[in-house]
């Protein structure tokens, strides 16, 4: 078969490859032309296909900027992203974008699936009939399905073949056409009757994320306020071996889905006459959770009769989690933007992130980070990190992952 993914990002790239390496061909389209050109020369960009995998299909994979050679494919997978406009509503506008370039040369007997996390309903009454704009009809002449995508950047555990799909068709034969094109890359599929359930089942997981952690940080803000341990709280409860599933606090949340996709179905909600108040109870907590952070910090110093201004202070991890260089809606962000407002002498250091240029700032070595330091505070615990090292010469340690209680320093952090 020839397989179509639109968009090469977190999400595409990976199926791209899945696909390549089972034997079939694909054609990889992104709007970004750097991307195209990595991918040509087999330059992978996402931290969980490494370049020699890419590399080893790149005959397979041909990358374009232009939407024609999509009408060559079987099926077209749309990976693009749905991020939030500046007032926090869905912006389809790369989804609507990459429709438009297909349905401008969509063919007879070709499948759709949108893996793009959005809103129940914008399969049905926004992507098919913007396809049959092309004057083919869906569900007769060509197939259209949702199926949610669950990567988890960084995790190796359960990897696209071995974590199960959702699917759903605008019809049965649209369902069972999405059901054996993902069979050849997954292990498991699951089928739901209609793409409006795929959609909002991918919302539902990552809201009892978004939600769970909220419970978790407020919890923690309460905790601290207690002067209880919040970590030794959640070990004790995590023993409970049913009706508990164990979330841990933080600096707050990140990544391209939590933050954002939530939003999508409070936003939908308002037309059918409903707040989804978790959703934005959730929102406000985990949003809250970088400024409780710096006030930590503040108290921190305060307590070593230190200010913030003037302080120097070595922030360890920016990424929004351990074992990526993703800095989307990071919370270290926030906590670096604030303290640098507050005159602290800010510097990081984070082997995923080499420079974070809206701030300014450059990766510094570890070395260089603990110099001169008056507080190091790890925001993000990446594994190849030794925060041994930065307890054990640090003056003061703020940790907000919990990461030092299984430590062997010889000092201890102040944990969040
Ligand atoms: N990153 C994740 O962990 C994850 C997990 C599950 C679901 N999702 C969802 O999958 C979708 C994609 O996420 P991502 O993280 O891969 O995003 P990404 O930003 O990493 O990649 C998206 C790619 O689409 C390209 N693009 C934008 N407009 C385009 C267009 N009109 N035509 C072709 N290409 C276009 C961009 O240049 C980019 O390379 C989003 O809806 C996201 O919510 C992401």
């Amino acid at each position: 078969m020839t397989i179509g993914i639109m968009g090469l990002g977190y999400v595409g790239l990976p199926l791209a490859v899945a696909f390549a390496e089972e034997g079939h061909d694909v054609i990889a389209l992104d709007t970004d032309a750097r991307k195209i050109d990595a991918i040509r020369n087999g330059d992978s960009y996402i931290e969980d296909i490494p370049s020699e995998r890419l590399a080893a299909v790149a005959d397979r994979i041909e990358a374009t900027t232009h939407a024609q050679p999509l009408a060559r494919c079987d099926a077209v997978l749309i990976c693009v992203p749905t991020p939030l406009t500046a007032n926090r509503e869905p912006d389809l506008g790369p989804l609507i974008a990459a429709t438009r370039a297909l349905s401008g040369v969509l063919q007879s007997g070709q499948l759709v699936v949108v893996e793009s996390t959005t809103y129940p309903g914008t399969t049905r009454e926004r992507i098919a009939p913007m396809l049959e704009e092309s004057g083919l009809v869906a569900g007769r002449d060509f197939h259209v399905a949702f199926s949610p995508e669950r990567v988890d950047p960084g995790r190796t555990d359960f990897t696209l073949r071995t974590t199960p799909k959702v699917v759903g068709g605008l019809t049965d034969a649209c369902a069972d056409r999405a059901v054996a094109l993902y069979d050849i890359v997954c292990d498991t599929i699951i089928r739901v009757s209609t793409p409006d359930a795929a959609e909002l089942s991918k919302l539902l997981e990552n809201i009892f994320r978004s939600v769970n952690i909220a419970l978790v940080n407020e919890m923690a803000m309460l905790a601290d306020r207690m002067g209880i341990d919040i970590w030794e709280v959640v070990d004790a409860a995590a023993t409970k071996p049913y009706g508990f599933m164990r979330f841990d606090p933080g600096p707050g949340m990140g990544g391209h889905c939590l933050p954002v996709d939530p939003f999508y179905l409070s936003w939908r909600a308002r037309e059918f006459d409903m707040t989804a108040e978790f959703i934005e109870l959730a929102g406000k907590v985990n949003q809250n959770m970088p400024y409780h952070c710096v006030a930590k910090i503040e108290r921190v110093l305060n307590d070593a009769a230190k200010p913030v201004r003037g302080s120097r202070i070595a922030v360890f991890g920016v990424s929004y989690k351990a074992g990526v260089g993703d800095i989307r809606e990071s919370p270290a962000l926030k906590i670096l933007q604030v303290l640098g407002g507050l005159g602290a002498d800010v510097v990081y250091h984070d082997p995923h992130v080499p420079e974070l240029n809206e701030l300014g700032l450059a990766a510094a070595t570890l070395d260089d980070a603990l110099d001169g330091a008056d507080l190091a505070v790890i925001v993000t615990a990446h594994p190849e990190v030794d925060h041994d090292a930065i307890v054990d010469r640090a003056p003061l340690v703020l940790d907000l992952r919990g990461i030092t209680r299984r430590g062997s320093a010889d000092r201890s952090a102040v944990l969040l």
